[in-house]
């Protein structure tokens, strides 16, 4: 899974403390609106408790992308055409990344990750259900320019990107991570990036704030987690889960707020709030035809399809390398 980080290469102080883990964590909680990056939810039960936000009612980014891939087969093998090495970004899903193999008659498949074991079982998962299909998996962080195996080079590319992970970055990290994928892919590449529509502040609101609660113990559990790994004493009964659409950034922000005054100590260094500040942890950014076009181009990529659930809840753009010329 890609948004899984408990075996990224870790660099652990004379306590055993991820140091990156601890010097996120203290400067976040030290600006005016404390924030702490999302990268430090998926230890063991924040990657299980996103797993379950999956298959929660008012989730429906899931549901809807995997229908568009369900039902479009057809008109991604016309436009994609066979042969081509499909490099996905993040060791996959195992609902998803079979469901676009089986469209298109890929020359092979190539799962990126920075998570080792996730990509060795994504791997061994996708082998063991298309026999045939070359699969070489690469262990890479790939917000940079990633060197793709030599058995590929020479095959026209198609990345894929699915969930609406290019959402969770603001528009400046994702701009970069979409530049960084054009030079992984090459020239003739063509790219599929899921991208979650605008839709009603309800709708949006209720799919990170789930009745039954999974989102708000998910969103919770980076507190839990950083009482036990930095040594805090953050009271998590005083704090509560709270989902917000921001209309002028166009996204559902996730945030920690208290619940009343509070004071506590992490890593020996000690932090107020005062009752109804947050934590800033999560941004889900949504996007409007224009603007996901928009994103794309800054990206250098040029949008060439696109197709939406039957509801038009959420998008899958395809999209080739743009080429650099000349122009007005
Ligand atoms: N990219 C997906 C989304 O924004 C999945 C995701 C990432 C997510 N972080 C999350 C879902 C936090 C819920 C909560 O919807």
């Amino acid at each position: 899974m890609s948004n899984t980080s408990d075996t990224r290469l870790v660099d652990l102080d004379e306590d055993g403390v991820d140091r990156a883990f601890r010097a996120d964590v203290l400067a976040g909680l030290k600006q005016a609106q404390k924030a702490v990056p999302a990268r430090w939810f998926y230890d063991e039960r924040g990657s299980q408790l996103f797993e379950d936000i999956t298959q929660v009612e008012e989730y429906y980014p899931t549901r809807a992308e995997t229908e568009i891939l369900r039902s479009r087969g057809g008109e991604f093998a016309e436009m994609i055409g066979a042969g081509r090495a499909v490099v996905e970004f993040g060791s996959g899903s195992s609902v998803k990344t079979p469901l676009l193999l089986s469209a298109i008659e890929p020359g092979a498949y190539v799962p990126l990750d920075i998570s080792g074991e996730f990509l060795r079982a994504a791997a061994a998962d996708l082998s063991a259900k298309f026999p045939g299909l070359p699969v070489h998996p690469v262990e890479a962080d790939f917000t940079k320019r990633v060197d793709l195996p030599d058995a590929v080079v020479d095959m026209p590319k198609l990345g894929f990107f699915p969930g609406s992970t290019i959402g969770n970055m603001v528009p400046r990290t994702a701009t970069d991570l979409l530049r960084s994928m054009r030079e992984t892919l090459g020239d003739e590449a063509l790219l599929l990036i899921g991208m979650d529509l605008i839709k009603s502040r309800k709708v949006l609101e209720a799919a990170y704030d789930d009745a039954a609660g999974v989102t708000a113990d998910f969103n919770l559990n980076l507190l839990t987690r950083i009482n036990r790994e930095l040594g805090g004493d953050i009271p998590v009964q005083s704090f509560r889960h709270e989902a917000r659409w921001s209309d002028t950034f166009a996204r559902i922000e996730m945030h920690l707020v208290a619940t009343e005054d509070v004071q506590f100590t992490v890593s020996g260094e000690r932090f107020t709030m005062a009752a109804g500040e947050s934590i800033h942890t999560e941004n889900s950014h949504k996007f409007g035809k224009r603007s996901g076009n928009m994103l794309l181009l800054a990206g250098h990529w040029t949008p060439v399809a696109r197709w939406t659930d039957e509801q038009e809840r959420f998008s899958l753009v395809l999209a080739k390398a743009t080429i650099k010329r000349s122009a007005p």
